[in-house]
């Protein structure tokens, strides 16, 4: 739960937006109410039929014979035929619309989410938004099957009053008194049981939790000979279980069997003495007594679902209020009404006095008044301290967020005033670690051109020093990745990933580069791969690598926001003690180039003192 959930919305206004959701559907789903009054009006009528034929019998048994059993059985039949096709189609109608409905809201949820802005995603958990997109949507369609169980529970005590009252007053206000009774002790011991077997399921989520990470840890717990200790815990988790299931069994068999007996045997017996008495008094007859039996049955069902149902109601409401949350998050970053579609660009990008902070950290400023340009074709190398401001600054350019003053411009062209779409389709990003789909290898480089030709797949994987490696696997392109599939090792995931971009083959780069190292070898081979990718490009690199300083166009030095140094290597050098103190921390040699000097920056310094 979280603290949005405390204005939670009217019932009635949830309903309404369900009821908008429905669209297309409505109509099916009102139509399938509509046949459920039928339904049970037609249940409600067998009590009375047998009412009908027992006081006829009872009055003149051969008069019935001769007069009424062949119209009778045939109205039976009549009874029938108009039921059955009642029962189907009303289940039908309102199962179908709901699960169109509820197709139809977890693809709107997923589109929705998709198109929001980074800081959404930064805001909410993964897993409690597969919550929403999963049991909460489940819940939510759980409600509206209730719906129709609520109209069908409603009609049929409604009904079955109606004609209870046309038989007989007081033995109705008995039977009346008898139903109350064990709806209002249902309704106080309800929420008990749901207490604990919300507390069955809370622990029974525990042992699966605990069991799944002790499984997919076996590694630690064998490496460190804990398995008799995590037995131990685990034990203790399924004894928990046990004893809270107990519990639960205990009160749910003292409820429904006490329930069974007042319902079953105490009730009837009830109904069936004071209508022996009335019987006796000639106030009623057999027939009428039958009826009341059936009654009691068929209402019994109709006020036990009742209770349930309102509770399930309750339960789907809170639900749908949860989804329609989401469904209420509103894009951060949206394409302005007159958005321009570039057909294509140079790749000149200009930052001017650009400032910004995260949506969730509005009094920490990352980037402050940074101006700068990188003509296009040229290639920019942004280094600095570790939290700098770096990657913040190329998510800038993907407009993954809007400056939150000044502005960025591509070939002279605010970036606010591009379709985003547009804008992404000319860049190609590589960020610090690679993600892949659980797909195939062919797959993920698919993303970046749907109708690549082989070809064209053979020569980005070439151009990246990636061809090597896959064409070595057995299944090569066909190679599955992913939990269940193939793991690559870092150089190759960095490999694969400069191969996705060969194969969109946009004008701008945006470079992150990795932090973690690579051993002499993964290095060259991803060096050369992004050397060549870089090759006429507009490039931003977030630079680690001393070759990929020194052979940048210009290098910025980004320090708490700021632009705070710009120029060569040898240069900056001299001029900036920052950059300097970077290169120390680093152990660059100050004389560039020397042959054993090493080859990047192994891990940005947290606090570089300026030398
Ligand atoms: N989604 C976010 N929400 C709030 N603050 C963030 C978010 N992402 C980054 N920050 C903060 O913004 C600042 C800049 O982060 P950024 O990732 O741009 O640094 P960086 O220079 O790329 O660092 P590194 O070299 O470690 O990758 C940091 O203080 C970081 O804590
Ligand atoms: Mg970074």
């Amino acid at each position: 739960m979280d603290a949005s959930k405390e204005k939670a919305r009217p019932a009635r206004q949830v309903i309404g937006r369900l009821w908008g959701f429905m669209g297309r559907y409505r109509r099916m789903y009102v139509i399938g109410l509509a046949l459920g009054i039928l339904d049970a009006l037609c249940q409600t009528l067998i009590p009375m039929v047998f009412r009908t034929v027992l006081n006829a019998l009872q009055a003149d048994p051969g008069g019935f014979m001769r007069q009424w059993f062949w119209p009778g059985l045939g109205a039976g039949l009549l009874l029938v035929a108009v039921f059955l096709p009642t029962a189907f189609l009303f289940h039908t109608f309102c199962s179908i619309s709901v699960t169109r409905l509820v197709r139809d809201m977890r693809n709107g949820l997923y589109q929705h989410i998709q198109r929001l802005s980074a800081d959404f995603f930064h805001r909410r958990k993964v897993g409690e938004l597969n919550q929403r997109l999963s049991s909460d949507i489940d819940n939510m369609a759980n409600a509206a099957m209730w719906g129709m169980g609520l109209i069908w529970q409603s009609c049929m005590i409604t009904w079955a009053t109606i004609m209870m009252l046309s038989i007989e007053p007081r033995l109705t206000a008995l039977f009346a008194a008898l139903m109350l009774a064990v709806a209002v002790w249902s309704r106080y011991y309800m929420p008990r049981l749901r207490v604990l077997s919300r507390n069955v399921r809370d622990a029974g989520g525990e042992v699966s939790a605990i069991v799944t990470e002790y499984v997919s840890l076996n590694d630690l717990i064998k490496s460190y000979t804990s398995e008799d200790v995590m037995d131990a815990r685990v034990h203790h988790y399924t004894n928990q279980l046990r004893k809270k299931s107990e519990r639960f069994v205990w009160q749910q068999y003292i409820f429904s069997d006490l329930l069974q007996t007042v319902t079953r045997f105490l009730a009837p017996f009830a109904l069936l003495f004071v209508g022996a008495a009335l019987l006796a008094g000639g106030r009623l007859r057999v027939g009428d007594l039958v009826a009341f039996w059936g009654f009691w049955l068929l209402m019994g069902g109709a006020v036990n679902a009742l209770l349930q149902t309102i509770t399930s109601i309750f339960t789907g409401l809170a639900s749908a209020d949860r989804v329609l949350e989401i469904f209420d998050e509103n894009p951060l970053v949206r394409d302005a009404a007159d958005a321009v579609t570039l057909p294509a660009v140079r790749g000149d990008i200009a930052f001017e006095n650009v400032s910004f902070n995260y949506p969730a950290e509005k009094d920490q400023p990352v980037l402050r008044q940074v101006s700068f340009v990188v003509p296009a074709g040229r290639r920019v190398a942004i280094v600095g301290p570790s939290g700098a401001g770096k990657s913040t600054l190329l998510q800038l350019i993907m407009r993954f967020y809007d400056p939150l003053e000044g502005r960025i411009t591509l070939d002279g062209q605010d970036l606010r005033r591009l379709a985003q779409a547009n804008l992404r389709g000319f860049v190609g990003m590589v960020m610090q670690d690679s993600a892949f789909f659980s797909g195939s290898i062919e797959d993920n480089l698919r993303l970046a051109k749907e109708d690549a030709t082989a070809q064209e797949l053979e020569a980005a994987l070439a151009g990246a020093n990636a061809l090597e490696f896959i064409q070595a696997m057995p299944r090569g392109l066909k190679t599955v990745l992913g939990e269940r599939g193939v793991r690559l090792s870092g150089g190759q995931k960095q490999r694969l990933s400069i191969a996705r971009v060969f194969l969109k083959n946009p004008p701008i780069l945006l470079l992150d580069e990795a932090t973690s190292s690579l051993d002499s070898l993964a290095e060259r081979q991803v060096q050369q791969a992004m050397d060549r990718l870089m090759t006429g490009r507009t490039t931003l690199i977030v630079a680690h690598r001393i070759s990929t300083i020194q052979n940048a166009d210009e290098i910025i030095v980004l320090h708490h926001g700021r632009l705070v140094a710009r120029g060569r290597h040898v240069e900056l050098l001299s001029t900036c003690p920052l950059y300097r103190s970077l290169c120390a921390h680093q152990h660059l040699s100050v004389a560039a180039g020397s042959p054993e000097m090493p080859t990047r920056w192994a891990q940005s310094p947290d606090d570089p003192t300026p030398a």
